[in-house]
């Protein structure tokens, strides 16, 4: 019989990836789908047709039950969260409800539709297996470089410490009642389908806007951060693997391989020939009020114990999301598209 999935977070970049990854392994999927006519739900049902919707917010626990009860998975992706950093300083509280409470929320409605006795602790730990969408922005102002799973954790954003949250109450859960249930500690991963509102999306779509005459300026903040940039459609196959494991464990995911922001622009103007230097400008206001300066993962346990590996690499990566937005973009100038340029 089919394995069954349920995914938080099933509109978001990660969520489609991971949709269209377990429906070819044979899965059948639902995807928590929040608030009303949620515009999102579309672009799911065009690149996943064989998603089930059902509704939830990991801002309400008795939906949370509702949902787990009605789908009864083998496995939950909680993927589900607010994930762009600087609005976690604008309004901090809402972040930390949803991307640690809401971890919480989570593990509890699996806890109760498994019946798991919170007054006995160690339990059977239930059959529904566990994933925690933590993250590399944990990690911080870095204590080692690279970092791996062992590093400490020092978070500079208050969307730092709620995944830090969440990262733990994960871990306390699978320790208390015996659940399987582990965090991927995933760096960046970027692809056509993420937000425009990250760097890697707004330089792509700039450079396809520019390349069309339709854009003059990019603004950007910090063009001497430091990340590990990977392919969405790479880090979704490790979150599977970590669910299909003997042991319950937390690994990090990450190429590797680092990046500045100025090195991204460059890359990505030099995909159509044009030199960044003459269109990209700081604006002091897309600074943060605390940088994560580097990130770089150590991803060896997740290589040598999940057998994951990256398959492409930045440049592929930067050159596929500008190759996507300029073919987007060419199509809303030369016929009106409805969709716009941001969407997929
Ligand atoms: P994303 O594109 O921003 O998607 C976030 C998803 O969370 C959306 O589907 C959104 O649904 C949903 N969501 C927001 N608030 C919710 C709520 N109250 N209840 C239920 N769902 C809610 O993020 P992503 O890039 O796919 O990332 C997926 C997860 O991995 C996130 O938890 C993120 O923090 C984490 N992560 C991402 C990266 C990365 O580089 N991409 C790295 C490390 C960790 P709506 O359509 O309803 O808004
Ligand atoms: N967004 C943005 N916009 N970032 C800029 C800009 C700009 O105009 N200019 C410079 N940057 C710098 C930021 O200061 C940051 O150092 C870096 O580019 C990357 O920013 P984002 O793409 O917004 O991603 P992030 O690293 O803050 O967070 C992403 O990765 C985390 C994992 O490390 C998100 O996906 C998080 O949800 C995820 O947990």
């Amino acid at each position: 019989m089919s394995k069954r999935a349920l995914i938080t977070g099933i509109t978001g970049q990660d969520g489609s990836y991971l949709a269209e990854h377990l429906i070819a392994q044979g899965y059948q999927v639902w995807g928590l789908i929040r608030g009303q006519a949620n515009p999102r739900k579309l672009r799911i049902s065009r690149l996943a047709s064989d998603v089930t919707f059902i509704d939830g917010d990991l801002m309400d626990q008795a939906s949370l039950v509702a949902a787990v009860d009605a789908v009864q998975p083998d496995e939950v992706y909680n993927l589900g969260a607010i994930s762009f950093v600087p609005m976690s300083w604008q309004q901090s509280e809402l972040v930390t409800e949803v991307n640690a409470m809401g971890v919480l929320r989570m593990l509890e409605a699996i806890r109760m539709v498994s019946g798991l006795d919170k007054s006995r602790g160690g339990g059977g730990g239930g059959g529904i297996r566990f994933y925690q969408a933590s993250s590399s922005e944990m990690f911080g102002k870095v204590t080692e470089t690279p970092q791996r799973e062992t590093t400490i954790f020092h978070p500079r954003s208050p969307y730092g410490a709620a995944k830090a949250y969440g990262h733990f109450i994960t871990r306390n859960y699978r320790e208390s009642f015996g659940m399987y249930a582990v965090s991927g500690m995933l760096f960046n991963h970027e692809s056509p389908r993420r937000g425009a509102e990250f760097v890697t999306r707004k330089i792509s779509l700039a450079v396809a806007q520019i390349k069309l005459g339709l854009q003059d300026k990019l603004f950007l903040g910090n063009l001497d951060a430091v990340r590990d940039w990977g392919f969405a459609g790479d880090y979704v196959r490790a979150m599977h693997l970590m669910l299909q494991q003997d042991e319950p464990s937390d690994y990090v995911v990450g190429t590797g391989r680092i990046h500045s922001v100025r090195d991204a622009v460059r890359i990505a103007f030099e995909c159509v020939d044009l030199d960044w230097e003459d269109y990209v400008a700081i604006d002091p206001t897309l600074v943060r009020p605390a940088e994560v300066e580097t990130l770089c993962a150590d991803s060896t346990r997740a290589r040598t114990q999940l057998g994951w590996e990256p398959a492409v690499d930045f440049r592929e990566l930067m050159a596929m999301m500008v190759e996507s937005d300029l073919s987007q973009a060419s199509r809303e100038r030369d016929y009106g598209d409805l969709l716009s340029a941001t969407s997929w």
